[in-house]
């Protein structure tokens, strides 16, 4: 498989709609905001049930690990009446040999409208796109270090309901920018959306090479980073992609690189502070914090929800064409 850098043209139609969701990077601001505008829809619903995808099928696929996201992408597609299939990816034929490609084609037979895909190579939600038969979607729900845009989706989000204006915002980025597919699906989301004041703060080794362009500031001391910001995105190591060592050691990071209650005290008291999770305690943030005032971690995992379903209602919430 051939990391590719997903063209706008793959995820759009000739028309411009949304047809795949592989990456944030080229979407429109206009389709992004749109999004974020009916996730607020269905985040402030009285009901719980639409009937939006009735006859639809969605597949989750994760050949990587996930809670948050596999099991909000279910709820989303069940809230929106699709029949929903989980594939025990561990328990399936591709542990007997079966290619992804086979993969794909044998649950495309079933019928399902959509898969959801979760893979550790990037690119593996391109391969998918440019193989998927007509009318079939694609969401990337994470490939490997390249993108995560649901994540992004939910983080602005989460954002824009407690902030008013991307253009005057600060938002630093922390931790494991080097392996994470969030970073970088965050830093496009912000740009778009037009927020001028992108950080990320990390030791060098952790810096991937190319993120000034991308658009954000790079910072290596907390200090400095984090000075005047009102939105702090804290990161997990990835210790599952590091190959070789990176860092001296896990205090030694929590010492430099962790948020904690003191370092808490120096940021403005409406700071918003956030985590795509899974966190780990004791190394990017300090357990007493994890879940405090100002934390939106599990706002984020519940804005999840609406904005997923969002992302399915734009792509398959119209006639079947197939
Ligand atoms: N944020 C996120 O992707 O979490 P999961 O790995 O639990 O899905």
């Amino acid at each position: 498989m051939t990391p590719a850098r997903p063209t706008p043209s793959l995820q759009l139609d000739a028309a411009g709609r949304l047809k795949h969701l592989l990456t944030i990077e080229g979407l429109p601001r206009e389709m992004i905001v749109s999004l974020l505008d009916q996730a607020e829809t269905y985040a402030r619903a009285k009901t719980r049930k639409f009937p939006t995808l009735h006859g639809r099928t969605v597949c989750n696929l994760f050949f990587e690990a996930s809670t948050r996201t596999r099991t909000t992408f279910e709820l989303a597609a069940k809230r929106l009446s699709a029949d929903v299939l989980n594939l025990q990816v561990a328990a399936s034929s591709t542990t007997k040999g079966e290619t992804l490609l086979d993969t794909l084609a044998t649950l495309e037979a079933m019928q399902v409208d959509m898969f959801v895909v979760r893979h550790e190579a990037s690119g593996a939600a391109h391969f998918f796109a440019q193989h998927a038969g007509p009318g079939v979607a694609i969401l990337n729900a994470g490939d490997g270090r390249h993108a995560h845009p649901t994540q992004a989706l939910l983080d602005m989000f989460t954002i824009r309901r407690h902030k008013q204006e991307f253009a005057k915002l600060s938002v630093a980025i922390v931790g494991d920018i080097l392996h994470s597919r969030v970073a970088r699906s965050d830093v496009h989301a912000l740009s778009i959306l037009g927020c001028k004041d992108v950080r990320v703060v990390a030791p060098t080794t952790l810096i991937p090479p190319g993120i000034e362009a991308m658009g954000a500031k790079v910072f290596h001391t907390l200090e400095e980073g984090l000075d005047g910001v009102d939105v702090v995105i804290l990161l997990r190591l990835q210790k599952e992609r590091m190959v070789g060592a990176f860092l001296p050691s896990l205090g030694e990071f929590h010492r430099d690189f962790g948020l904690t209650r003191a370092r808490m005290k120096k940021l403005k008291p409406d700071v918003l502070v956030m985590h795509p999770g899974p966190i780990n305690r004791g190394v990017e943030i300090e357990g007493a914090i994890a879940y405090g005032e100002r934390s939106m971690i599990l706002q984020q995992v519940t804005h999840g929800i609406a904005c997923r379903m969002a992302v399915m209602t734009a792509i398959l919430g119209k006639e079947k064409s197939r």
